[in-house]
């Protein structure tokens, strides 16, 4: 059973890494610490869960209660709000050194184009995160981009499945609760092992083998 524990941990490493793919002035590891900000925000995220009402009548006093009762529950809530701008900033800088680099030419198209759903659903989860604590900037925040979403293509029935009742009204607040805690977090676990998985395929990031 150990050997077999062992192997499968070996198996996760490349057979072969360029002494050049190590220097770290070549990424600069930045879509390694974007991952890192991930894994912190599922993290705290998870523990402001415990918390945390997702109903309309009693999110905003269940953040209060976060801010003012709760051991440690106003550094966990700016560590994650703090976190969720650092990890939108550093995926934004990934994707610069990427296109410097010139790393989304074939063969890495296809990275290049997950990469760009990790994206959005990062930029997604921000959005959906910004309602849950139903104070007046989040939900006027919430409200002014819902009405730009209206007037694009299909931005109607969008509209209508992420707010059936009103902005912030119990339907509304439940949907985005639910993208944002479990829909788009396990997504983007699953688009992060086939971002990581098609790297190793390609024998590690550039300069290519
Ligand atoms: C498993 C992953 C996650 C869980 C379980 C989770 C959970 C939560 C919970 C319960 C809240 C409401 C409490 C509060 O407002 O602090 C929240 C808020 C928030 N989340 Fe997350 N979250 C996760 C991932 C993310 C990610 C990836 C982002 C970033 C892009 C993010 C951005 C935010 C933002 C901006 C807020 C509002 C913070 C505020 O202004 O109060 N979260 N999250
Ligand atoms: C959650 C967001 C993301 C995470 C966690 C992530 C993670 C990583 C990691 C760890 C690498 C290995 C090399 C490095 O660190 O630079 C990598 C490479 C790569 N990423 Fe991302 N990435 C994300 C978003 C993106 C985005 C938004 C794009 C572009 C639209 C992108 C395109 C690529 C490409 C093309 C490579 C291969 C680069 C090469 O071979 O030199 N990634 N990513």
């Amino acid at each position: 059973m150990v050997t077999v524990f062992k192997d499968f941990i070996r198996h996760l490493f490349p057979r072969m890494v360029l002494k050049e793919n190590l220097k770290i002035s070549y990424t600069f590891c930045l879509g390694g610490m974007a991952f890192t900000l991930f894994v912190l925000l599922a993290v705290s995220g998870l523990l402001l869960a415990m918390y945390y009402q997702p109903h309309a009548d009693h999110a905003y006093t269940s953040i209060l209660y976060i801010e003012e009762q709760v051991f440690g529950g106003h550094f966990l809530h700016s560590l994650h709000r703090t976190a969720s701008n650092l990890y939108l900033l550093l995926i934004f800088l990934h994707t610069l050194r990427v296109l410097l680099t010139g790393a989304y030419r074939p063969p890495r198209q296809m990275n290049w184009l997950i990469g760009f759903l990790l994206l959005c659903l990062a930029l997604f989860s921000g959005y959906t995160g910004y309602l849950l604590p139903m104070d007046q900037l989040a939900l006027w925040a919430t409200q002014t981009g819902m009405e730009l979403v209206r007037i694009l293509p299909l931005g109607e029935l969008f509209y209508q499945f992420l707010v059936p009742d009103a902005v912030g009204e119990p339907l509304s607040l439940l949907r985005f609760y639910i993208l944002h805690v479990v829909v788009l977090p396990m997504t983007t676990v699953l688009l992060c092992a086939l971002h990581f998985y098609k790297i190793r395929k390609q024998k590690g990031a550039l300069p290519y083998l």
